[in-house]
């Protein structure tokens, strides 16, 4: 499977502050945000990964991630000219994408829960259909909503309703087979121009063949789009950080775990992060004893 971030838009709900510098550049806490949605990727195991930005920013994400030699990753880097919508990604990104599946993540999504990397490489194992998520939220009358049946398959979904048939919001994370190329080719733009990932997963729900897999307690989910949101993510962030000595985000980390790259490496990059706890962290993370690491490491289940 490939993994395509959409790091693009225009980010008007964050102006000023994002006239001149990307949103997805932005730090949260002590990261800049794209790390969290490619972090997310590389937990499910995602090796290959399209970034999709503007003409103006997209030099700056090719400056800051490289060519992914260094996560032992392959990055490729693509121009949006204009913000037409999610569903844009996968016309854009259709050579990239080939024959395989793909999953898209918005780059301003971030999701952390201590079974997540668990939950996310069951979805990258898709074989045919669509899977998204579903996050219990408090008010879905501002997100994409989706109902599903007593098996997890979407029975509904609508966009910002005032009368929402359940709780669950769909997180800018979607799962799905190569059939998606040809299904966004094929959409139309929305009344408000744009070509809307709701259309795609409406058409994968038409035929039955949409899965949502509820996020229920245990798991965060933010989107950083405006100050309050990004604010809260920071504060999330810095406090797992601190009170647990982890990092949340840790591209390095996970390449290591996922045996992407050496032990050596992962010293090289502490190394050039010395004076930052990251570098501390995968300092710590590379003199761990392998096999207890091994032991830890969740996708062991999944091998
Ligand atoms: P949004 O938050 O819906 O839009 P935006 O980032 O332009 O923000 P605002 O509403 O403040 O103007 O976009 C979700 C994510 O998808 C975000 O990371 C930007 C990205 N995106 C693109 O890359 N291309 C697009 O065409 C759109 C619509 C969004």
């Amino acid at each position: 499977m490939k993994g395509i971030i959409l790091a693009g838009g225009s980010a008007t709900r964050l102006y000023p502050v994002t006239l001149a510098v990307s949103k997805q550049m932005l730090p949260v806490y002590d990261k800049p945000m794209i790390y969290y949605p490619l972090s997310t990727l590389m937990m499910a195991g995602i090796r290959e990964v399209l970034i999709i930005s503007t003409p103006i920013h997209l030099p700056a994400f090719q400056s800051l991630l490289g060519t992914g030699e260094d996560l032992g990753m392959k990055f490729e880097y693509k121009v949006q000219d204009k913000p037409v919508g999610l569903a844009d990604a996968f016309r854009l990104g259709a050579d990239f994408i080939g024959e395989d599946n793909v999953a898209l993540i918005l780059g301003d999504n971030m999701i952390y829960g201590s079974r997540i990397e668990r939950v996310l490489r069951a979805a990258s194992k898709l074989k045919e259909g669509g899977i998204i998520f579903g996050y219990k939220v408090a008010d879905p009358t501002s997100y994409g909503v989706v109902e599903i049946d007593k098996d997890g398959t979407a029975i509904s979904i609508e966009e910002k309703p005032e009368n929402p048939k359940s709780n669950l919001a769909v997180p800018g994370i979607y799962f799905y087979d190569n059939n998606v190329i040809k299904i966004a080719n094929e959409i139309k733009p929305s009344d408000r121009g744009e070509l809307e990932i709701t259309d795609v997963n409406k058409a994968y729900m038409e035929k039955g063949n949409l899965k949502v897999i509820p996020l229920g307690n245990g798991y965060a989910w933010f989107d950083t789009g405006s100050p309050d949101r990004l604010s809260d993510a920071a504060d999330f962030v810095k406090a797992i950080e601190l009170r647990q000595g982890v990092q949340i985000a840790c591209l390095e980390e996970y390449a290591y775990r996922n045996k992407w790259i050496s032990k050596e490496k992962i010293l090289e990059h502490a190394e050039k992060y010395r004076k930052t706890e990251y570098g501390k962290y995968l300092k710590r993370i590379a003199e761990e004893e392998e096999n207890l690491y091994d032991n830890i490491f969740e996708s062991k289940l999944f091998q």
